[in-house]
């Protein structure tokens, strides 16, 4: 059967030479933490975090944010292995192309093509609530009756043209919002420490309660408390992990990582410095930002657009709070641009295997940036920040990055067993319960999402699987007999 289909690793790497399809290889560990860190900071601690808290978990949170954290450890250990054997741009995406098929891949590409693109829509739209904040200024505007955001247009538009400018501009750029967002995240937690109230800390876990009436839809409600058949409720334990399935949207970026393996000087030994580095940094700082944050406040007032900058205004230490918005909206701009990077990374390798169109992988003659992408993924992000009133899709985004850790996961466990040949640099420990362990803690998270993201997720994938019959399926170039030279061969199948 054609859908199952691989592309072997050996071709994936000689593609990456094809030119006027290369990108240029300039990055180290070093970059890549700061590049983790960069995309990993954001909306999730900013926002998401006493919105959780408040809703779900109490001063719990932290415990969550250690769930949420532990089975990142899991996924990313899997990510390492596979970025450090197949190191070319796409990530989970040229995984499963390797390892389970060329179908599976699709649904991964199409899976984080869409994730990466509504990230960015969501973590824009916050980024323009922050800059109105603190100029004083709104920044959505009515144009004939329609609410236009140009605060998050802006942002994108300028992060655009830096990613089609190259990625040793935007990588020096985000080197420095990223020291000024660690700063602000340190000081959250150095002087926050000084305002803590035991007394908020209790109780740790709030005792469970049904669910209020405005939420207690089948929606709204996580769904193995569903599927267990029980009475939708707020708080307790079961509180604490769909808190932890929510905070995940913290971490997401560690696997983004991986989607610039192309672009790495030594692969093999950068990638797990990059993706584990950044992982551990952010693990701890969030435990201590959510301890820290519970302590100062109740938790029942932590539900606000900018709970950590208002915490501080709470205990009188106006100046910090300030200085806390200003380091969110600088901080938060660095996600966006990884968020697209990442975004036009995967469908350029998309492209350059024939599942979506081929004048889409492109690079430029001069920058070596998939710029034709890149333009692309502007257009849309502006479209959906500017145009498209969007929630809070957070749940929807974790989703998608939790099904992509699933079928890495899965894949590695194949690929030991089809390749058991393939040089690898980073090895995950205890293959296969590793990946198994990681794969059903990846699932145990997605089901405590809500009934809601469930229905839209199968909806978005759906869609995606009659495109791949319409489009990908006839277009794929290993499917038309390009590129699949036997391993090893020196024929490079491209044309
Ligand atoms: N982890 C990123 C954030 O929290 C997506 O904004």
């Amino acid at each position: 059967m054609s859908i199952w289909r691989t592309k072997s690793i050996e071709q994936s790497i000689r593609d990456t030479d094809e030119p006027g399809h290369r990108l240029r290889k300039d990055l180290n560990g070093f970059d890549l933490i700061v590049f983790g860190i960069g995309v990993i900071i954001g909306t999730g601690i900013f926002v998401v975090t006493g919105r959780q808290a408040a809703d779900n978990a109490g001063p719990a949170i932290v415990v969550s944010f250690l769930i949420a954290g532990l089975v990142c450890a899991l996924a990313a250990m899997c990510y390492a292995e596979f970025a450090s054997t197949v190191p070319v741009a796409g990530s989970a995406y040229t995984f499963g192309y390797a390892s389970l098929g060329e179908f599976v891949a699709w649904i991964i590409g199409w899976d984080l093509v869409l994730e990466f693109t509504l990230a960015a829509s969501v973590v824009a739209v916050g980024w323009s609530g922050y800059a109105g904040d603190l100029l004083g200024v709104p920044t959505t505007i009515e144009v004939a009756g329609w609410p236009v955001n140009i605060g998050a247009m802006f942002i994108v538009l300028v992060l655009g043209v830096l990613g089609v400018l190259g990625t040793k501009l935007s990588g020096r750029v985000s080197a420095v919002i990223v020291a000024i967002k660690v700063g602000i995240v340190l000081l959250i937690i150095c002087v926050g420490v000084f305002y803590i109230r035991v007394a908020n800390w209790t109780p740790f876990i709030p005792e469970a309660i049904d669910r209020p009436a405005a939420t207690d839809s089948i929606g709204h409600t996580p769904l193995t408390q569903v599927l267990l058949g029980l009475e939708p409720s707020q708080y307790g334990i079961w509180g604490v992990i769909a808190a932890a399935s929510v905070v995940f949207f913290a971490f997401i970026g560690f696997d983004i990582v991986a989607t610039t393996a192309e672009e790495t000087k030594n692969p093999k030994r950068d990638m797990p410095i990059g993706i584990f580095g950044s992982l551990i940094i952010v693990t701890v700082l969030y435990m201590a930002v959510a301890a820290v944050v519970t302590g100062m406040r109740p938790y029942t007032e932590l539900g606000t657009d900018a709970p950590l900058a208002e915490a501080f205004r709470a205990v009188g230490a106006d100046w910090a709070g300030t200085l806390i918005s200003l380091g969110g909206v600088i901080g938060i701009t660095s996600v966006i641009l990884v968020l697209m990077m990442g975004q036009s990374r995967v469908a350029f390798a998309m492209s350059r295997d024939g599942l979506l169109p081929r004048g889409l992988s492109k690079t430029h003659p001069r920058f070596g940036t998939p710029y034709v992408m890149t333009i692309v993924t502007t257009v849309a992000v502006m479209v959906l920040a500017g145009l498209v009133p969007i929630g809070t899709l957070e749940e929807m985004v974790n989703i998608g990055t939790l099904f992509a850790f699933v079928v890495v996961s899965i894949g590695v466990i194949v690929l030991r067993r089809t390749r058991p040949d393939l040089p690898r640099a980073f090895r995950a420990p205890w293959v296969p319960v590793l990946p198994i362990v990681a794969a059903l803690a990846c699932v145990w998270l997605m089901l405590n999402l809500t009934v809601d993201t469930w229905l839209r997720f199968l909806v978005w994938m759906a869609i995606g699987v009659a495109v791949y019959f319409l489009y990908g399926r006839r277009h794929s170039r290993l499917g038309r007999g390009e590129g699949v030279a036997a391993p090893g061969s020196a024929e490079s199948g491209s044309a």
